[in-house]
C-alpha cells in the first residue's frame, strides 16, 4: 500500500515527516526479531519511499559474520517474512549499504569497531548522520550495551542537533518494579529520555492507533464514556498458540510479564485515560501514566482475589491434541509459571469510580483474538423486559484489534413481525472491507517513528515503572504461595473456571468473542 493509501490519521501524522540521513545498527543481528520482524519492516519502507537515500544498516552480534553473509540472511529474511515479496532493484539499493560488525556486548572494543565503522560510513558519503540503535537482544546485554554506547562516545554524539543519537529497547523492560527502575537509571546516565524508545509492539497496531481516533474524533462516545454509562470493560489479548520453543524464556516470564504488564495495560491506558490536550508524545504519555497511577492495588489472597492464575493442560486446538504446558520443552514439569491470567482492576478517579475493568491474557486459547468491550448499562425501565418474548442484551462497544480488525457496536433491535419481540443486532465496521488489508506491520510504524524522533508509540520510563508497580506485588504473592492457587484449563478452551467465578462476584460475565 502506498503512504497515500493509507489510513487517514497515519497521513495525518506523517505529514512533513522526512526521515534524515540515518544509520540503523540492530543488537542481536542474528536473532528472531531481527529477521521476522526488523529486517522486513525496513524493507517495506524502502518500498513505501518512506526510508532517507542515505539510509544504512549494521547488523552487530557477537557471532563473527561476512557482511556477504549477512546480507544474505537479510534477503532471506525478506522473503520468508515480508508482506510484500522481494522486490530485486529495491533490495539491491539497501543491500549495498548494509554491513555486520562483531563483538561481546559486555566488550568496549566491539563498540569502538562499530563507532569506527560509523564514522567511516560518514566520511565516505561525505555527510554527519544520525544513529538509531536497536536493542533487541535477550535482556541481560541491555545494560552493557547502553553503558558500551555512552564508553564510545555514541550515545551523545550530536547531542544538540536533530541528529543526535536515538536508542531503541525491546521488551521485556525489567523483570519487576526495582529491574525497571534499575534499567531506566542505566540508561538515563547515558542517554535523555528524549533519546530513549521502549517498544511496546501493540502500540504500533494500526488498531490501537484507531482507538486514539474512534475516541477522540468522534463526538458520540465521550458522554457516555464514564461510570454512568459504562457497566464494565473487558480486554481480551487470547492466544491459540503455546509457548513453542520459547519454554526457557517463558518460565522465567509467564502471561503477566509477558503480555499483561505491557499489551493488556497499554491497551486499558489507552481505553480509560483522559483526553491528552495534543497529540503529541508527552500529552499522551502524561495521560496514561496519570491512568496508570490511579489503578488500585490488587487484592491478593483466597478471599474473593482481584487475580486469577493458571496453566493450560493437553487439549485440542484446531482439532488436534497439543501437549500441556508442564510438558513443553524447557518447561519445569512442577512449574509455577502462568499461562493465562486474569485481573480485576478498579480505576481510583472521578471518570471510572466502581467501573470493574478485567484483562485477561492465555496461550492455548481457543482462538487468537484481541479485543476491549465497552460493556454499557442496561436501560433505566424495565419497559421491553416485563415482555418473556424479549431477550435484552447489553449494549457493547467492541474494538477487535486483532484478527478481523475493525469495530462493532451491539444493539437490541425488534425482530420483524407482527409481535414485539427483540434480538441483539450488530453493526460492523472492517478495516479490511474499507482501506484494504494490506496494512503496515507494527514494527514498520515504529522504526519509522525512531527515525523520525516521535517518541508517542513508545513507552516512557515512569509509565512502565507505574504499570511495574501494579503488578510487582502480585508476583511477589504467587512467589510465596508456590504452586498453591495455580488453576489449569484444557487446551482450546476459554480459561479456568475460577476466571469466571470472579467475574460472577460481580455479577458479570466474560463476553465469547
Ligand atoms: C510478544 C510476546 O510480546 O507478543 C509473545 O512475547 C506473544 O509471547 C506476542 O506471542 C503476541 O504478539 P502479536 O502481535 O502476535 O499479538
Amino acid at each position: 500500500m502506498s503512504q497515500e493509501t493509507r489510513h487517514p490519521f497515519l497521513q495525518g501524522l506523517s505529514k512533513h515527516r522526512g526521515v534524515q540521513p540515518t544509520i540503523i545498527t540492530i543488537f542481536g543481528a542474528s536473532g528472531d526479531l531481527c529477521a521476522r520482524k526488523l529486517v522486513p519492516a525496513i524493507y517495506n519502507l524502502a518500498v513505501d519511499n518512506l526510508l532517507p537515500a542515505d539510509f544504512y544498516l549494521i547488523g552487530f552480534g557477537r557471532k563473527p559474520i561476512p557482511d556477504e553473509e549477512f546480507r544474505s540472511m537479510a534477503s532471506e529474511a525478506i522473503s520468508s517474512f515480508s508482506r510484500r515479496p522481494l522486490n530485486k532493484e529495491i533490495w539491491d539499493r539497501i543491500e549495498k549499504n548494509t554491513f555486520y560488525c562483531s563483538g561481546g556486548y559486555d566488550e568496549e572494543e566491539g563498540f569502538q569497531k562499530l563507532s569506527d565503522k560509523i564514522d567511516s560510513i560518514e566520511k565516505e558519503s561525505g555527510r554527519e548522520m544520525q544513529s538509531v540503535f536497536y536493542v533487541s537482544t535477550p535482556p541481560s546485554v541491555f545494560d552493557p550495551i547502553v553503558k558500551n554506547l555512552g564508553k564510545v562516545g555514541l550515545a551523545t554524539k550530536y547531542q544538540d542537533s536533530s541528529k543526535h543519537t536515538k536508542v531503541v529497547i525491546e521488551k521485556p523492560f525489567g523483570k519487576d518494579l526495582e529491574s525497571a527502575q534499575n534499567l531506566n537509571r542505566a540508561i538515563q546516565g547515558v542517554f535523555q529520555e528524549r533519546q530513549v524508545y521502549r517498544i511496546d509492539h501493540y502500540l504500533g497496531k494500526e488498531t490501537v492507533q484507531d482507538l486514539l481516533v474512534q475516541r477522540f474524533a468522534n463526538s458520540i462516545f465521550e458522554p457516555l464514556w464514564n461510570r454512568n454509562y459504562v457497566d464494565n470493560v473487558q480486554i481480551t489479548v487470547a492466544e491459540s498458540l503455546g509457548v513453542g520453543t520459547r519454554g526457557g524464556y517463558y518460565e522465567q516470564s509467564g502471561a503477566t510479564r509477558d503480555m499483561i504488564q505491557n499489551h493488556t495495560m497499554q491497551l486499558l491506558a489507552l481505553t480509560a485515560m483522559e483526553a491528552p490536550a495534543s497529540l503529541d508524545a508527552e500529552s499522551i504519555r502524561d495521560e496514561k501514566v496519570k491512568l496508570l497511577k490511579a489503578i488500585k492495588p490488587l487484592k491478593l489472597g483466597y478471599d474473593n482475589p482481584d487475580v486469577v492464575r493458571a496453566q493450560y493442560h493437553e487439549g485440542l486446538i484446531g482439532g488436534k491434541k497439543v501437549t500441556g504446558y508442564r510438558d513443553e520443552e524447557g518447561v519445569s514439569p512442577q512449574s509455577e509459571t502462568e499461562t493465562y491470567a486474569a485481573l480485576r482492576l478498579s480505576i481510583n478517579n472521578w471518570r471510572w469510580q466502581g467501573v470493574p475493568f478485567y484483562l485477561r491474557s492465555g496461550k492455548r486459547m481457543a482462538r487468537r483474538v484481541t479485543e476491549i468491550a465497552i460493556q454499557f448499562k442496561r436501560p433505566p425501565s424495565s419497559l421491553f423486559s416485563e415482555n418473556e418474548m424479549i431477550n435484552l442484551a447489553n449494549n457493547s462497544l467492541v474494538f477487535q484489534i486483532q484478527p478481523d480488525e475493525g469495530s462493532t457496536i451491539l444493539l437490541n433491535g425488534k425482530i420483524p413481525g407482527l409481535q414485539t419481540r427483540t434480538q441483539p443486532v450488530k453493526m460492523h465496521f472492517r478495516y479490511s472491507t474499507t482501506f484494504g488489508s494490506n496494512t503496515p506491520e507494527a514494527y514498520e510504524r515504529l522504526v519509522l517513528d525512531a527515525m523520525i524522533g516521535d517518541g508517542t508509540l513508545f513507552i516512557r520510563g515512569d509509565e512502565t515503572e507505574a504499570s511495574w508497580n501494579l503488578i510487582t506485588p502480585l508476583h511477589e504473592f504467587w512467589k510465596s504461595e508456590g504452586q498453591r492457587g495455580i488453576e489449569t484449563y484444557a487446551s482450546g478452551s476459554w480459561g479456568p473456571s475460577a476466571s469466571d467465578r470472579m467475574l460472577w462476584q460481580n455479577s458479570h460475565e466474560w463476553r465469547r468473542p
